[in-house]
């Protein structure tokens, strides 16, 4: 359809893990792991309809108050996803991009984020970037910190530049599952002018079908709004 906006960058807010578990009497670490199921799934789906950028919510700066044994549970996960998702990575030419502080998390796992983002940086077409250790208002300051030295007045470009997400579009889709309705310090630059779809199903039992609703939630938005917007 003419004039319609493309939906170049979904992110998701995974959300409701640990409700998922605790509804089967299960320790929450089992929701996460059912959870991460679900993430190839989503993805596999947005590629297919050539959504270009993915953000992932996997670890916020604020869940490290969450007891150990969970966060353990959350970062062995997200190296075995890595380990499993290597080869779709190179295969189906996807770029991984990591935003967020990774200085307080394990060496070894920092090392394989690290080392599978060199790899993949030369992919255009896809990416996938994973918020890890990520809160917006911690990189709006890093940003600034970063161009505070710069002559002149500092412009949206020079702060856009210095996020994690430099060279990634903006955010056109947030998805949040499990009926919250918040966006708990995730991207709040980048999502300046996002659609929000919030669903009440919990992330577990999100899938590839749900992805596909969300993504026509969004075109029958904008189909809808196309005539002002293209007035
Ligand atoms: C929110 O649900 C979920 C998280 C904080 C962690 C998400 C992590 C994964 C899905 C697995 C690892 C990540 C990757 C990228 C492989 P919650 O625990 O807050 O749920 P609740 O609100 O029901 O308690």
């Amino acid at each position: 359809m003419a004039g319609e906006k493309k939906l170049r960058h979904i992110g998701f807010i995974m959300d409701g893990n640990g409700r998922w578990a605790k509804s089967r009497n299960k320790p929450r670490a089992f929701g996460h792991r059912k959870g991460a199921d679900t993430i190839e799934k989503v993805l596999t789906e947005c590629f297919n309809q050539e959504v270009q950028v993915v953000s992932l919510y996997a670890f916020s700066t604020e869940n490290w108050s969450r007891p150990k044994d969970e966060i353990d549970a959350i970062f062995d996960l997200l190296r075995s996803f890595l380990k499993k998702y290597t080869k779709t990575l190179m295969d189906k030419e996807i770029r991984l991009v990591i935003s967020g502080d990774l200085s307080p998390i394990d060496k070894k796992l920092t090392e394989e984020c690290i080392n599978l983002v060199e790899k993949t940086k030369h992919f255009k077409e896809h990416v996938l970037n994973i918020a890890l250790n990520y809160g917006s208002r911690a990189e709006i300051v890093r940003a600034v910190n970063l161009v505070k030295d710069k002559e002149g007045e500092i412009t949206e470009e020079d702060l856009s530049k210095a996020f994690y997400t430099a060279e990634l579009p903006d955010i056109d889709l947030v998805v949040r599952t499990s009926g919250e309705m918040r966006l708990s310090n995730f991207f709040l630059w980048q999502c300046a002018y996002a659609e929000f779809y919030f669903t009440d199903v919990l992330w577990p039992d999100f899938d590839g079908e749900q992805t596909k609703k969300a993504i026509e939630w969004f075109y029958g938005r904008k189909r809808r709004f196309g005539g002002i917007e293209n007035a």
